[in-house]
């Protein structure tokens, strides 16, 4: 990070997740307003922390949530967790994803074994005045390294909303693409490890 003295990243994963309400709803309203699709538009306008990030944090063992702070400001967040995919995950459609036409993969790609360990970076946010200081960059990293030392963990993947160029930003770790998620809701990448 930059020579700001204020800032600093904590490991917030003992004190829940509440202290990114409103960074969590920040983010899917971010990714809501970047889709170019009005149906994805607003699929991603109903995401907010209330069904995304606290019951995912709540329901998940093997979790990191870091938070950057200014002083006691949290400006930026990155959660990562590790969990065991079955079949039955890879078969599984939200329901708003059941009404989309033709055959579509869900939020892990038909090539993936199972069951198999994978590791996930599932938000990174940082508000836009505190960009470009390398929260972001050092947030993800942090996250990659503790993926990469969990045990048994075979595969890293990281969600794209439609319409977001953060491919660009994960690219330069190795994220290669997957899949499409729902038709284009989602572009999926990976890395093998
Ligand atoms: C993506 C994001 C987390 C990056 O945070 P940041 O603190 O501004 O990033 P950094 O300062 O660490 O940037 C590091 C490098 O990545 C580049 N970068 C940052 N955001 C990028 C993006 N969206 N696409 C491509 N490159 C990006 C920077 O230009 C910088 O490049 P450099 O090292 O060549 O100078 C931030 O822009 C953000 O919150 N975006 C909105 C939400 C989002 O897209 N999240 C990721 C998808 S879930």
């Amino acid at each position: 990070m930059n020579q700001n003295t204020s800032l600093e990243i904590r490991d917030c994963t003992a004190l829940g997740s509440e202290i990114c309400r409103e960074l969590c709803d920040g983010l899917m309203q971010y990714q809501a307003s970047m889709a170019k699709e009005e149906s994805h538009r607003k699929i991603l306008g109903s995401m907010c922390y209330d069904n995304r990030l606290k019951p995912s944090f709540e329901s998940t063992q093997e979790k990191l949530l870091l938070v950057a702070f200014d002083g006691e400001r949290p400006v930026g967040y990155m959660y990562a967790a590790a969990s065991l995919v079955t079949q039955e995950d890879k078969n599984w459609r939200p329901s708003w994803g059941k009404d989309i036409p033709g055959e579509v993969q869900g939020f892990y790609p038909d090539w993936l074994p199972t069951p198999v360990k994978i590791g996930s970076l599932n938000n990174l946010f940082v508000l836009p005045q505190y960009r470009g200081q390398k929260i972001g960059l050092e947030l993800a990293q942090r996250g990659m390294d503790w993926l990469r030392q969990l045990p048994e963990v075979s595969y890293l993947f990281v969600d794209v909303s439609e319409g977001n160029n953060a491919a660009q930003f994960y690219s330069r770790f190795g994220f290669q693409h997957s899949h499409s998620v729902l038709g284009g809701l989602i572009e999926a990448y990976y890395i093998k490890l």
